[in-house]
């Protein structure tokens, strides 16, 4: 298993807004899709390509372009803050959903929804902002494999380390790429120090 965690001036710096409890919803989404196109690009470092043949205007010469497609799968709801920046990076990228909710409780997570694309052969990636027990991302993992993809990257803004070990568990397979690795959980399973409730304050249900 690989864990990434970004290491950017700037990463810290939207990091900062996310966690900042009076950030209101409108700079909370601003600065979510930022973060994911910071950690989108490293996400998809490892993606095949192949060489192709470039005429610039004064010769011709070998380029390279993508030689398999991608996947983006969020998981409902608070992934869906992190779709758009990946649309954008990569305009031909093939969406499918996962809907997991936690049960407030217990903490563990129920499915809801389920939409998938063709995944075979394709660079997946699975994208949920927290990865708090790793139960939500261990089981749309698991989902994701159902559709033999060629590689699944899992993509959160920030990890407390039980989520990160349920993965390095269930799926050593999986590179998990973060924008923050945290200190733990609280007894509710919310990240310490963490940023709250990520669906609710990108949503502002509160
Ligand atoms: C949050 C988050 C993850 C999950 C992480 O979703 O977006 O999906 O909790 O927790 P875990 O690692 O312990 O499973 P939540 O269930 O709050 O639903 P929401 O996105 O609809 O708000
Ligand atoms: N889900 C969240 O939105 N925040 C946490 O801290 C844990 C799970």
């Amino acid at each position: 298993m690989s864990l990434t965690v970004l290491n950017h001036p700037l990463a810290e710096h939207l990091m900062a807004g996310l966690r900042n409890k009076d950030t209101a919803p409108e700079h909370f989404r601003h600065c979510a899709r930022r973060i994911t196109t910071l950690l989108a690009i490293e996400a998809t470092r490892e993606m095949k390509v192949a060489q192709c043949s470039v005429e610039t205007p004064l010769e011709t010469m070998k380029g390279k372009d993508f030689a398999q497609g991608l996947s983006v799968v969020p998981v409902l709801r608070a992934g869906l803050a992190m779709l758009e920046p990946i649309v954008e990076l990569f305009p031909d990228v093939s969406v499918g959903y996962i809907g997991l909710e936690r049960n407030h409780a217990t903490a563990v997570a129920h499915s809801y929804y389920v939409k998938l694309p063709k995944l075979a052969g394709r660079y997946t990636l699975c994208v949920d902002p927290m990865l708090a027990t790793g139960g939500s991302a261990s089981q749309a993992i698991s989902m994701l494999k159902a559709g033999n993809p060629a590689a699944i990257v899992m993509v959160s803004v920030v990890a407390a380390p039980d989520g990160v070990a349920r993965l390095e568990r269930d799926h050593p397979d999986v590179p998990i790429i973060i924008a923050a690795l945290d200190r733990g959980l609280n007894d509710k399973k919310y990240i310490l120090p963490g940023l709250g409730d990520f669906g609710d304050r990108l949503y502002g249900t509160i």
